[in-house]
């Protein structure tokens, strides 16, 4: 089984990576330093996967709490039903709550994780490949507001990761592709290996062959490990976790979320941020006509809705959380593999790629 460690000295913990974790020995009960676990799982995964993973906690008391699914519920009433629901039934500081579910389980579980008595240990099992890949790594945790995605939120450590590769064949190949977004953005960023990887491996990833599968995520886990490892609270290099997603989110919000899928959004941010480096001199048009490629490859899209303004974006933008002293900070590939945080981005530069 492949395994690796995000390093962050009292709170560093391992990630598992394997086809079949779910229904084999899994390396979970070691992890669990309690009696007592509560799974938090949604409407959709609960039928797939919840049985397979109560029957590797014979050893626990298991309790379970059921969310409908969808964005929407990452929201502050259903942090406020989990802690009722802890409450209820007597949980205690040394219960362990469990994550089963994408990216959205996984932010409303860690947050509730990090609030419920002032904090209680958390595991992390991601089903979609964007949770495997991002979200369930790192200890971003968080809720949505009506004023804004993930404003409520801690940094939160989980206790360990277990990505089991068999959830990837359940999962609709619409939110597949989402996350490959977030694949291709760590080859961007910070590794032009593992982008020309992706290149060569592209037909294989698509036909979900599993030996590649584990690869792909196990390299984008060690990518986001290094980044975490380095810097947790994002005041320098994770920033750059977010290439493509100031203008992504922009989308996100401009067209109401669920529209288009958070990585649908990131892989446009993305090809605009290529395409403001090539207007920068930074990068050649035949580098951006690689990563349009690989983004098109995965039926993602590479154009902002024709609806949406100039303005409409900059009124997006300006809300965006790496803001510093109302100036705009924007990720920008200098070359394929190597990214830089820029903010002095001008607005005349801006309409080049809006
Ligand atoms: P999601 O959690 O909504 O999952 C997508 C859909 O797939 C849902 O309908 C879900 O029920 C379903 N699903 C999950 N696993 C499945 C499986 N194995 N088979 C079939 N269906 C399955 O969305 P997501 O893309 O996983 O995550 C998006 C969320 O992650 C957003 O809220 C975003 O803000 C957050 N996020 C957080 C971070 C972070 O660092 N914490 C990073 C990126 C994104
Ligand atoms: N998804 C960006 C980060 O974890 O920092």
């Amino acid at each position: 089984m492949a395994s690796l460690n995000v390093s962050l000295d009292e709170r560093s913990y391992p990630i598992y990576i394997e086809s079949g974790l779910l229904s084999n020995n899994s390396p979970l009960p070691k992890h669990i330093n309690s009696k007592r676990v509560c799974i938090v799982t949604n409407t959709v995964v609960a039928p797939l996967y919840l049985e397979a993973l109560k029957q590797q906690l014979s050893d626990f008391i298991v309790d379970e709490i059921i969310l409908a699914d969808g964005e929407a519920q990452k929201s502050l009433a259903n942090f406020e039903k989990i802690m009722e629901h802890m409450l209820a039934n007597t949980h205690g500081r040394d219960s362990t709550l469990i994550a089963l579910g994408g990216g959205v389980i996984g932010d409303i579980t860690g947050f509730a994780a990090a609030c419920y008595q002032r904090g209680i240990d958390f595991i992390q099992i991601p089903t979609t490949l964007l949770s495997q890949v991002d979200s369930s790594v790192g200890g971003k945790t968080a809720v949505n507001h009506p004023l804004g995605k993930n404003m409520i939120g801690a940094f939160y450590q989980p206790k360990a990761v277990l990505i089991d590769i068999d959830s990837l064949f359940t999962l609709p190949v619409r939110e597949f592709n989402a996350g490959m977004a977030e694949v291709i953005k760590y080859g961007i960023l910070g590794d032009k290996e593992f982008f020309d990887w992706l290149s060569n491996n592209k037909a294989a990833i698509k036909a979900k062959d599993k030996v590649v599968l584990a690869e792909m995520i196990q390299r984008c886990c060690q990518n986001k490990a290094d980044i975490v490892s380095q810097d947790e609270k994002e005041s320098g290099v994770r920033a750059l976790l977010n290439l493509g997603h100031t203008f992504g989110h922009a989308i996100e919000a401009e067209q109401g979320y669920g529209v288009w899928l958070h990585g649908e959004a990131v892989a446009t941010g993305m090809v605009q941020a290529a395409q403001l480096a090539e207007h920068l001199n930074y990068i050649s048009s035949a580098e951006t006509q690689q990563i349009i490629d690989l983004i098109v490859y995965f039926d993602l899209p590479i154009k902002a809705p024709a609806s949406m303004t100039f303005d409409d974006f900059i009124k997006h933008m300006a809300r965006d959380k790496k803001n510093l002293g109302g100036k705009l900070r924007l990720i920008i590939p200098t070359a394929i593999g190597k990214s830089e945080m820029f903010d002095n981005i001008t607005h005349e530069q801006l309409h080049h790629v809006i």
